[in-house]
């Protein structure tokens, strides 16, 4: 069904077999890619292929790493929606703004598509447990496609977690443990626990190689439903970094495989002034970024202190010739109600803090207003009842 032939460490470039469980590198600790045979793929999976398929990220099933279709776990996964904001761009002089609306997935946010892909592949492998440390939105994705699975799912949380995110993995029968602290100190008790249930298979964001795969499918994505035309600027709200990255492993792959040219988008991680070690490592030209102390932010999934694979995330900043910025909390609100009032959107703040990135990106000429600019909203404005306040 598909031309995976191995995983491949991003640092040392150790080979590793993806017949097995596997979660990092057993060398060096970092990172491992999904790679296939793209010489093959070339002439075997031509675009034209894709006509009739389902419109799902499935539709590239020949380039993600399941073998057998049997055990694809799926929720009704959709192509999610390319939505001109035209004006939202009128008021910010981008006449050519793009919301890729990542809200319309199963689980109401991006989160899906790579626990997916690492719970098919879990499945695939003989997995019947899986534990994560997550800002909230994988916790629900996990859970979902967990139980979908028959899979058992453990779930370690901040304790200010949206509430929604805490009931979502409850609703699907997986066992919650609220810590106080951010992932970080959700990650250290999840390891704790993994030490008397060696059964677990942990499914934090790139130390299992798989929901990269899933991630990666918003690159095939939006290049397909832009006739394979990719937009100048891709502007990403980032924590663990995985779409960005993804995105970018994506768009390599269907040049070598013929299915766009040369040509890549300035990618532009966006992040919060309350925690933000890309955009700090960026300004100081660094190639991995700095543990970020009391990290705190309103949006959630960006509240990430370290990214475990943070020096991918700054190599496609860098090759992209893209930029790293930070926005304060205020300015994510204002852009929540800005985007609702004038598209009728009602979006994440992960995503309203994307776009209020547009502004300083203007300001400082990262962004020209004759650009395609695509901002990816990651989650459904829905999930967080609790910014928007009722009036007195
Ligand atoms: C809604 C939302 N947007 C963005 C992010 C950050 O995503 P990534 O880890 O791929 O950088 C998260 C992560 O939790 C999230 O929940
Ligand atoms: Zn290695």
């Amino acid at each position: 069904m598909n031309f995976l032939t191995h995983l491949e460490c991003s640092v040392c470039g150790d080979r590793h077999s993806p017949h097995e469980i596997q979660t990092f590198c057993r060398s060096c600790g970092k990172a491992l890619i999904a790679r296939y045979d793209l010489k093959s793929a070339r002439t075997a999976f031509p675009r034209s292929t894709l006509a009739g398929r389902l419109p799902s990220f499935w539709r590239y099933a020949e380039l993600l790493p399941i073998e057998r279709e049997e055990n694809v776990v799926s929720l009704g996964e959709r192509v999610t929606p390319i939505v001109p904001l035209s004006k939202l761009g009128e008021i910010l002089g981008l006449p050519r703004l793009l919301m890729k609306d990542e809200g319309q997935l199963p689980t109401g946010s991006f989160k899906a598509r790579g626990l997916a892909m690492a719970v098919s592949k879990a499945k695939e492998l003989g997995v019947k447990a899986a534990c994560i440390p997550s800002a909230g939105n994988a916790a629900g994705a996990l859970a979902a496609y967990a139980a979908r699975a028959g899979m058992e799912a453990f779930i370690f949380l901040p304790e200010d977690t949206p509430d929604i995110n805490i009931k979502e993995c409850l609703v699907c029968g997986a066992r919650v443990e609220l810590v106080r602290g951010n992932i970080s100190d959700a990650a250290k008790l999840m390891n704790e626990r993994k030490k008397s249930n060696p059964g677990w298979f942990d499914v934090s964001t790139l130390k299992e190689p798989y929901r990269l795969e899933g991630k990666k499918t918003m690159g095939y994505e939006l290049a397909e439903q832009m006739n394979w035309q990719l937009p100048d600027v891709v502007v990403y709200p980032t924590g663990g970094g995985t779409g960005l990255i993804g995105m970018w492993k994506a768009f390599d792959e269907m040049e070598q495989i013929g299915w766009i040219g040369s040509k890549r988008p300035k990618m532009v991680s966006v992040q919060s002034t309350g925690c933000a070690p890309v955009v700090r490592a960026f300004n100081e030209k660094k190639t991995d970024s700095q543990f970020w102390e009391n990290a705190e932010t309103i949006a959630s999934g960006l509240r990430v202190p370290k990214a475990f694979a943070d020096h991918l995330i700054l190599d496609a900043i860098y090759k992209s010739g893209g930029c790293a910025v930070a926005v304060s909390d205020e300015e994510t609100i204002a852009s929540v109600y800005e985007i609702a009032k004038t598209e009728g959107l009602f979006i994440c703040p992960e995503g309203a803090a994307a776009f209020a990135a547009l502004r300083h990106l203007l300001s400082n000429d990262a962004v020209a207003e004759t650009d395609t600019v695509l901002v990816f909203n990651t989650a459904a404005g829905i999930k967080y009842p609790e910014i928007i306040k009722r009036p007195k």
